[in-house]
């Protein structure tokens, strides 16, 4: 686990560290998933090419990956281009950010190694184009042997593609064992592979079924949606969302959604630790009527109006 290396804090920048000694260090999140956007509207504000943007971003991308890999991130997602992306934007911005990654990847493994980062990817990468697959390919095996922060890129992702692609996994999986044993897949349904089908089985067949769920889902340049991002494992995630366009951010401001996420309360759907009533005091409803009556009734001024 990359908590057993070395403190790197001290590799931070001084205004890094300035935030860092604000964080608890023992609630780290294990991961974090980004939804980088801005990066045409960066480029806009200049009055630059689209271009611009994008390549200024992958600036960004390797200084938030070092800063994740300084403090023993383990985990860090970033969604780098979409199914929607590759569908929808013009095929010269689509091309140029497929040289872009592969540039990006052929240009940072050394210092990828250097920070102790192993690089993995989710999506329908089989449609990439084939050297941009190679590429990545190299880039995985190159830096396979890393134990820190995990930098995993979602290329060609969708959400919604993912939950279809594990679905046919699983009935996959299923058709295979039942030609393994020499029975129809109706047999196994019956004998409870139906039955034994649970969130659980569908977390694993994802894309990300090793790694734990995001706990922090960040998002550049305001836009409050998902976008087809981890839709399943972000059902827990805390949210949070800076106006800074991605080209301006950097490992300072991971640290300061970090500071963030730890000033919240996460209840995954119950109570915080300190809610726990004791049955044995609780009053009956009946004995509260006035009680009841009082907090609820409008203020006697405001009512009079
Ligand atoms: C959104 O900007 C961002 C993307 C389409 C993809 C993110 C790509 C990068 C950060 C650069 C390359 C990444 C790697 C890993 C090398 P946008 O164009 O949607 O911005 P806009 O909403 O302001 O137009």
């Amino acid at each position: 686990m990359p908590s057993n290396f070395p403190s790197r804090v001290h590799e931070l920048s001084a205004e890094e560290q300035s935030i860092y000694r604000q964080l608890d260090p023992s609630r780290i999140p294990q991961h974090i998933a980004i939804i980088m956007d801005g990066n045409g509207r960066w480029a806009g504000k200049r009055a630059l090419k689209r271009f611009l943007g994008h390549q200024q971003g992958a600036e960004s991308v390797q200084f938030v990956v070092e800063t994740a890999s300084r403090i023993n991130l383990p985990w860090l997602t970033l969604y780098a281009f979409s199914l929607e992306n590759n569908l929808r934007r013009p095929k010269s911005e689509v091309s140029f950010l497929m040289k872009l990654l592969k540039n990006y990847l052929i240009g940072n493994v050394k210092r990828m190694n250097d920070n102790n980062v192993r690089m993995a990817y989710i999506g329908r990468t089989y449609d990439l184009p084939q050297e941009v697959q190679d590429t990545m390919q190299w880039a995985m095996e190159a830096t396979a042997k890393n134990t820190g922060t995990t930098l995993t890129l979602a290329l060609n992702y969708g959400a919604r593609s993912e939950i279809v692609d594990a679905v046919r996994r699983i009935l996959t999986d299923l058709t295979t064992e039942a030609h393994t044993r020499g029975c129809s897949v109706e047999d196994l349904l019956g004998a409870g592979a139906l039955d034994s089908l649970d969130e659980s089985t569908l977390s694993r067949a994802l894309y990300t079924g090793h790694m734990p769920d995001p706990d922090l889902i960040v998002r550049t340049s305001g836009e409050q949606r998902i976008s087809n991002f981890l839709l399943w494992q972000i059902a827990y995630s805390e949210i949070y969302i800076t106006d800074r366009l991605w080209p301006d951010f950097r490992g300072l401001h991971l640290l300061e959604a970090i500071a963030d996420y730890q000033r919240r309360d996460r209840r995954f759907g119950g109570l915080n630790e300190n809610s726990d009533e004791k049955i044995d005091t609780l009053q009956p409803v009946s004995e509260l009527e006035t009680e009841i009556a009082t907090e609820l009734a409008p203020p006697r001024e405001l009512s009079r109006r």
